[in-house]
Parts: structure tokens; sequence; C-alpha cells
């Protein structure tokens, strides 16, 4: 097990345990009631366990990371008589953990609050940098609050009831750790491509362990996204615009906006289409797709509704080689070329 130290600009502490058993739980909760905010599907597969807790359990969708679930949990902690002394625990991916950070955030005022984090995106992503929240209106994490939990457990034996695509979804988050900040790390998931597909708990420990040390870093850095946390929306400009246009799971669309965030980097001289080759190698290899077939025009639309100025630039986050991401900002008017161009 590694413990992995969290400070927030607020002098807040955070702990997150990777390859902590979450039977253990018991260890980290503080002598208040603890109350679970639970994924039924976590529920029904490690039930045994949870049974002997005060459990509400939530479906976890997208769909349903919404303020009428926040309702809902309200009014079932309200029945159970939840008052200031209690401790919420949140146990799942990143929707169920997204949503009980914000209830627990704002139930009473704010509630202390951990989590058990089971999907490989949310042990290796969310669970780190304190968001919380759900969409609002059709707009995803709209409402939402930057609030730590006291610790996160991430259990990589989890991860062996993981469906197949949730878990290569998790792996395009890592990989983007990788491409923006550690070219040692990129190598090895290269190398160790077999063992990841077979879920060796050493391995993905390790990997899960250095994405959360990077994302720290640079949160530790930029609590708020002023600046240097940009850099982890790289290959998420695209990626958006391509959920705007099809169901195609988040980190299927981050892969492909990695690919394309890639060759525009090479395109203005930043990288040589040897890293572009390297990429497309190991995403066919773990099964990540790399290109899409949606329209350009819908895509670079897309993409004009999704930023956040009210001017005629984008801010896009490029590869200055492996391990190392740089800045630009692109002219819109630019976009649609290099769109169909480099999708
Ligand atoms: N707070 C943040 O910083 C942050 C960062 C990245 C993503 N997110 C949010 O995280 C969400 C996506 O997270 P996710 O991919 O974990 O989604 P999720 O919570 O929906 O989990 C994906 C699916 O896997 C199932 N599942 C989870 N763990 C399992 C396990 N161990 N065994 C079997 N099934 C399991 C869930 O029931 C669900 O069906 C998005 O809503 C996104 O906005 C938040
Ligand atoms: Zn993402």
């Amino acid at each position: 097990m590694q413990t992995i130290e969290i400070k927030t600009v607020a002098g807040k502490r955070s702990k997150i345990l990777t390859g902590e058993n979450f039977i253990n739980l018991q260890n980290y909760l503080p002598a208040q009631k603890a109350i679970l905010i639970i994924d039924e599907n976590i529920f029904d597969l490690y039930g045994g366990f949870f049974k002997n807790f005060q459990c509400i359990k939530i479906q976890a969708s997208e769909s349903n990371k919404t303020l009428k679930t926040v309702e809902n949990i309200i009014l079932k902690l309200i029945e159970f008589q939840v008052d200031r002394s209690a401790f919420i625990v949140g146990v799942g991916g990143g929707i169920t953990c997204d949503i009980a950070g914000f209830t627990a955030s704002v139930y009473m005022r704010g509630l202390p609050f951990g989590f058990i984090s089971t999907s490989l995106l949310s042990q290796a992503d969310a669970s780190v940098g304190g968001k919380n929240g759900v969409n609002f209106c059709g707009f995803k994490n709209m409402i939402g609050t930057f609030n730590q939990p006291e610790f996160v457990i991430c259990d990589t034996n989890m991860l062996d009831t993981l469906p197949q695509k949730e878990f290569l979804c998790g792996l395009s988050e890592i990989i983007k750790i990788a491409l923006i900040k550690d070219v040692g790390m990129f190598k090895s998931i290269e190398t160790k491509s077999n063992d990841i597909l077979k879920r060796d708990k050493t391995v993905l420990q390790k990997l899960i362990t250095k994405s959360i040390r990077h994302k720290a870093e640079i949160i530790g850095r930029d609590e708020f996204e002023k600046g240097e946390r940009r850099i982890l929306n790289f290959g998420h400009t695209l990626a958006h615009a391509i959920e705007a246009n099809d169901n195609v799971s988040h980190g299927f669309a981050v892969s492909i906006g990695m690919m394309f965030a890639a060759k525009l980097s090479k395109h203005f001289g930043l990288i040589s289409s040897d890293v572009i080759e390297s990429m497309k190698h190991l995403f066919m290899r773990l099964g990540l797709p790399y290109y899409t077939d949606i329209d350009d025009e819908l895509l670079s639309n897309a993409i004009i509704a999704d930023k956040k100025k009210n001017d005629d630039e984008i801010n896009f986050v490029l590869l200055d080689g492996i391990g190392r991401a740089t800045e630009k900002n692109i002219k819109i008017d630019a976009f649609k070329t290099l769109i169909s161009t480099f999708k």
C-alpha cells in the first residue's frame, strides 16, 4: 500500500491510499456515524461487506448525475436523522464520488467525507483534485464545489470486476498523464501492455500511484485551474466535441482527442512522426480508438460552442515531446481545416 498526501492552498489535507483493501474502511473512519452513498452495482457485487453500514444506493449514470439525485439523497439523510456529527463515504466510480462529494459538501453546510474509489478512472484521475458536482440541463459538471475528501481508498482488487470498456477508459486517462508529464511512465506502459491488459495488480498500482502523484503535483501548484492545471485537458478539446455528437465513452473520446492533439503538435513542428507512430501503436495494442468519422463541421462547431472565453482563439494543449506539454492559442477560423486534415 502507498499513501499520497495532498495539501491544498487552504491548508486542508487529504490522504489517497493506493493498493489498500476496501474492507479496512473502518480504520479510516472517525468515531462519528458513517453513511455510505454507494453505486448500486458495487453494492450488488460487494454487498456482503457494505450491508454492515447504513447505505444510500444510487444508480451511477451520467443522466442520473443531477440535482434531483442529490435531492433524493438529502431526503434519505434527513430520514436517517443524519446531523452535522456524521461522516459520508462515497463508494463507486467517478459518478458516485462526484455526487457523494457534492452532497456531503452542501448538506447542512458541509459534512466531512471520504471515498472508496472503485473504477480505474476514478482511482487514477477523479480521486485527486477535490472537484465534485453534478450535471445540469445537459451541461456536464455545471454545479459543484472544490472540496477535498479526508481519504480515498483505491483498492486495485476491485478492478477485477470492472467492465473492459470502463477499464480501457481509465487507461486512456493514465496514458494522458504519461504523455504530458512522464516519458518513463509512457515507456513502461508500452513495455507492460500485456500485463496491463491482464490487469496485473502490481503494474496497475504503480501506474495509479504515478498518475495521482503527477496530478497532485500539478494541482498543488494550481488548485483552481488558473494556469498549469490546464495541461490536464490534453486531448479533451476534441474529446468534448466528439462526446457532444456521439454517445462514445469519455475515455475513448480522449484517446481520439490525444491523437488529434499529437498530430497538431507535429504540424506545428513540436514533435516528430515517431511520437505519433508510438502512440498509434500503443492505442491499437490496447484497443483504444484513435480517429473519428464524425463530420468535420459538426466537430468544429462543437469546439467553438464549448470554448470558455469570448475571443477568436482557443487555448490548446499540445505535446513538446513525450512527457512534455505546452499550450498554444489557435485561431478558431483555422480549426475547420485542422480538423479535416488531422482528426
Ligand atoms: N472529480 C474529478 O476530478 C473527475 C475527474 C474525472 C472524471 N470525473 C467524473 O467521473 C465520471 C466518470 O467516472 P467513471 O468512469 O468511474 O464512471 P462510473 O462511476 O459511471 O463507473 C463506470 C461504470 O463502472 C461501474 N463500476 C465502477 N466500479 C466498478 C467495479 N469495481 N466493478 C464493477 N463495476 C464497476 C459503475 O457501476 C458504472 O457502471 C464522470 O461523470 C466524470 O465527470 C470526475
Ligand atoms: Zn477526462
